[in-house]
């Protein structure tokens, strides 16, 4: 991916914002911290700087992107909400939420961002540095995870670098991200659907529904026959090294993600061991998940192996992604 050009890393700040949005109006690529992990942002408008940005993170272009915005006014510009995605938007953002909903007639998103769909998928951030950026550039910003195509999602400026220097104009270093699984995204279809379990956790927003989100089946099309969530591809979240699922002992050879206070047996023969949560806390959790992934993908062990991780809270999205990063590996 590197293509000779420069990638300047600032610390967050006035100066850093500023550059952030020329850059952005420039149609060049920054990569910004949001609560959930690091984005790579293009101007949501400018359909050649969104080819520049599949072609940085060397990401399938039948893969849409989120657009992000400051406020529900800005969001409306861009796509239409029925009465659930106000409920859900009023009740969860500036936060970890995605909505995926019809487009407006004059969306102003580039067809290339939604892969040609007529849906549109749509966030407000959290993150002070992300809602200065969008508020210094006014328009709405097209943002993937900040990271290779394949590889784990970044919840640092470093991890970002170590992707995608070189391929990208501007990284705005603001320390570590302190959700670290992506957005959920909720699908408002005629039912709402959970596209992607994510840094918010499902029985949050069920309890704002008053009812179930709907799983999509594994196969789920939308009505022209295009995936509803075409970024699940099974392996997308894979570091290079193995990954086996509850572990109950360590094999010799094996890196160790523990969770919770306990160790399992063999675990002195272990590579080296990381433990997510010692105290078994999942947003704790949740938060070192992609970091240490990296790091013990680093450590050339035969396999990484997992411990188990409870289901409930942000477990639903940690045990997702650990699935993922499993796939055909097992
Ligand atoms: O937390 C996050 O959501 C981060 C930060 C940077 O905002 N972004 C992120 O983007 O995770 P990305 O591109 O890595 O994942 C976006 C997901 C993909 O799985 C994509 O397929 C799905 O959103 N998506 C985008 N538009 C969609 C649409 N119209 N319908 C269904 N899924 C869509
Ligand atoms: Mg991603």
């Amino acid at each position: 991916m590197k293509s000779g050009l420069k990638t300047q890393i600032l610390p967050a700040g006035t100066a850093a914002t500023a550059s952030a949005a020329r850059v952005l109006a420039g149609g060049g690529l920054v990569a910004f911290p949001t609560e959930t992990v690091y984005g790579l942002g293009a101007d949501a408008g400018n359909a050649t700087a969104i080819a520049h940005l599949y072609q940085a993170k060397g990401r399938p272009a039948f893969n849409p992107l989120i657009a992000h915005v400051g406020d529900l006014d800005a969001a409306r510009r861009i796509a239409r909400f029925d009465s659930v995605a106000t409920r859900l938007a009023e009740a969860f953002w500036p936060g970890p939420l995605t909505l995926v909903l019809p487009k407006t007639e004059n969306c102003p998103v580039a067809n290339l961002a939604t892969a040609g769909l007529d849906t549109v998928a749509i966030r407000v951030p959290a993150h002070p540095i992300a809602r200065e950026i969008l508020r210094a550039f006014g328009r709405a910003v097209v943002a993937p995870s900040a990271n290779l195509s394949g590889h784990v999602s970044p919840t640092t400026a470093e991890h970002v670098r170590s992707d995608l220097e070189g391929g990208i104009d501007l990284i705005v270093d603001g320390g570590a991200v302190n959700v670290g699984v992506e957005s959920t995204i909720v699908g408002c279809f005629d039912e709402p659907m959970l596209l992607r379990p994510g840094g918010l956790p499902r029985d949050e927003i069920e309890r704002v529904l008053g009812r179930a989100l709907m799983r999509p089946p594994a196969d789920a099309e939308s009505d022209n026959g295009q995936p509803l969530a075409p970024g699940m591809l099974a392996s997308h979240y894979a570091p290079r090294t193995s990954v086996r699922l509850n572990a109950e002992r360590l094999a010799p050879g094996e890196a160790l993600l523990a969770f919770g206070p306990h160790a399992i047996e063999g675990i002195d023969a272990a590579v080296t061991v990381m433990n997510l949560s010692a105290r078994g806390d999942l947003d704790e959790a949740a938060a070192n998940l992609f970091g240490y992934l990296r790091a013990l993908d680093a450590k050339n062990a035969r396999t990484i192996a997992v411990m188990p991780i409870p289901q409930d809270g942000l477990g639903e999205a940690i045990n997702d992604r650990l699935r993922r990063a499993a796939v055909g590996r097992e």
